[in-house]
């Protein structure tokens, strides 16, 4: 069934709670929904959204906002050719992706626990490849089932064809516009596999479990949850769209030379956080507008969040698009004066702002 609504409200559809409207918005329950719709006589643009968790609307919409709403969840257990204990889970492009890894915990089955809490549906988590303390849903993704718009097909894409990297895909790039996510078939397993390596899961779980019982993904999860409570604005109180920024990653020469500035004025001993990636080095965002004096600045309803400035807030709950893109730019533009650094946006912009006149 296809709910149509004119002039649609946006506000509680986009996490950063932009009061935006849409001028037709199609809620679809089913795949089957996608054969029935004529796109051709849609008002233009047509914009594909999950849960609103990774956008900045820039201003009313002019076109239709399509929400594919589909719930459904199966499970093949013991697949053949699978090693033991794997499970497969198809899990429909409307599911809340927590509500995923929640359950996911509940079953013990091991995979999603690292990616808990982390806002949005099942479907754009394939899009934009999500991750968290060492784990990115390219690493439990088997199949994408996607409707090809072009040719009016359902079809099935194996992960190795998506060309995974940090925060992207191809739906993001060489796909864009082309496909609808349907479900994800997500491969979890039985057999325990905890990812604790990345900074801070090992000790907070230690804190939490000081008895060293044997772990359940549960445990892990609880353990992630609470670790990105102490960080992260709480989305019931505070609108956001999670990460602001992209962590840039530049060359090791780039990065010995910010260090040597940084140690010239910190002191020899001072260390630029960092994480190597092959021969390139990723250097935390959160950390240069930190030291750029941004923790906390406020242009009108529009915050950098204190407590992790990779963050930007609608502090107010009624700050407008402009006023993000505002300090959006300040940002860049001073991480890049001081770093020689661009920053990019994670968060996708949507639209356009309108001109004053
Ligand atoms: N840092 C500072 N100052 C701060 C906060 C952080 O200097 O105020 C530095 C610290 O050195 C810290 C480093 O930044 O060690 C990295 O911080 P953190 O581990 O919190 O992760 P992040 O790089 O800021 C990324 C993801 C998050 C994800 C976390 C945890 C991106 C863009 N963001 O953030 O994802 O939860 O790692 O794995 O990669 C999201 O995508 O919306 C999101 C929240």
């Amino acid at each position: 069934m296809i709910e149509r609504k004119e002039n649609c409200p946006l506000h509680d559809r986009n996490t950063f709670g932009m009061k935006v409207k849409c001028r037709l918005l199609l809620e679809l329950d089913s795949p089957q929904d996608l054969l029935s719709l004529d796109m051709e006589s849609l008002p233009k643009p047509v914009f594909v959204m999950g849960g609103g968790s990774n956008l900045l609307f820039l201003g009313d919409f002019p076109g239709t906002v399509i929400h594919p709403s589909f719930k459904s969840l199966s499970i093949q257990e013991s697949p053949s050719g699978y090693p033991e204990g794997t499970v497969l889970v198809k899990v429909g492009a409307g599911i809340v992706f927590d509500d995923f890894c929640g359950w996911a915990a509940d079953k013990g089955l091991w995979g999603a626990e690292n990616l808990s809490l982390i806002p949005g549906e099942a479907g754009a988590s394939a899009v934009q490849n999500i991750g968290a303390y060492g784990v990115e849903a390219k690493d439990i993704i088997e199949t994408v089932h996607v409707f090809d718009k072009n040719t009016r097909t359902f079809s099935d894409i194996p992960c190795g064809e998506c060309a995974y990297g940090y925060r992207t895909s191809n739906f993001k790039t060489v796909w864009k516009g082309r496909f609808i996510v349907t479900a994800v078939t997500f491969r979890l397993s039985r057999v325990p596999a905890p990812k604790l390596d990345y900074g801070g899961v090992r000790s907070a779980l230690a804190e939490r479990y000081p008895s060293e019982e044997e772990l359940t993904p549960s445990m892990i999860r609880e353990t992630v949850i609470s670790i990105r409570r102490k960080k992260l604005p709480d989305p019931s109180e505070t609108g956001s769209a999670g990460s602001f920024f992209c962590n840039p990653v530049i060359s090791r020469e780039h990065f010995l030379s910010i260090l040597e500035k940084e140690r010239a004025e910190k002191g020899a001993d001072y260390m630029v956080p960092h994480y190597d990636v092959g021969d390139m080095v990723k250097v935390p965002a959160a950390w240069m507008i930190e030291q750029c004096g941004f923790k906390g600045v406020r242009h009108g309803g529009a915050q950098v969040y204190p407590k992790q400035p990779l963050v930007i807030v609608n502090s107010t709950g009624d700050a407008l698009p402009s006023e993000i893109l505002e300090l959006e730019r300040r940002v860049i533009s001073s991480v890049n004066e001081r770093y020689g650094i661009v920053l990019h946006p994670e968060v996708e912009h949507v639209g356009s702002v309108p001109s004053e006149t």
